[in-house]
């Protein structure tokens, strides 16, 4: 099926191209994580169309979990001040903790769960994200597993939002308003 956006949404990628992405990051994932039975653990919102499309790729034993962060409030622009609006349930002490997010924008975020997640003693660290930003980092994150790498624009659907509308759309497009 392939959908008819209006003016302001122009495709950037295709879900074929997202499969394709997440895919290869659920083949790489698979080498370092198998018989490691990791904590798969997705940023809310955001992450959760990543989030089910790559699990449901990773043939072996893991866990999952979910935090939220808030930051973004309902506008372009982060307030820059970050908190966890949902707390995990899972225990993360020993745990391999692979951190799954939409996008890394200015890092902000990542950078503060990052810290937050090593206070409770995992086994291992590590980041992966559908879609990197780095043009506008402000604090710097180590992305272990990338998708695309993209450019400076305010990115809509397969779970982004803007002013919570979009996250449905099944490709990733550029918001021009
Ligand atoms: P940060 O600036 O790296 O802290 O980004 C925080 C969060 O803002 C990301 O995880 C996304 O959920 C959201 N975000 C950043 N850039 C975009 C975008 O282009 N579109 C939609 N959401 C975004
Ligand atoms: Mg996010």
């Amino acid at each position: 099926m392939n959908t008819k956006y209006p003016d302001k949404l122009q495709v950037l990628y295709p879900r074929q191209e997202i499969e394709v992405a997440v895919a290869r990051l659920a083949e790489e994932i698979t080498r370092e994580y198998q018989g490691h039975n990791p904590l798969l653990l997705g940023v809310l919102k955001g992450s959760f169309v990543f989030m089910s499309d790559l699990v449901r790729r990773l043939d072996f034993p893991l866990e999952t979990g979910f935090v939220q962060l808030s930051s973004y409030g309902r506008g372009k622009e982060s307030s820059g001040k970050i908190k966890i609006s949902h707390d995990l349930k899972t225990p993360v002490l020993g745990k391999n903790v692979l951190v799954v997010e939409d996008i890394v924008d200015t890092g902000n975020s990542l950078a503060f769960l990052a810290d937050y997640l090593r206070q409770k003693k995992p086994a291992s660290l590590q980041i992966c994200c559908l879609l990197d930003k780095p043009s506008r980092r402000e604090a710097p994150v180590p992305v272990h597993y990338r998708g695309f790498t993209v450019p400076d624009k305010f990115l809509v659907g397969y779970g982004m939002d803007y002013a919570e509308q979009y996250r449905n759309l099944p490709d990733i497009c550029i918001l021009s308003e």
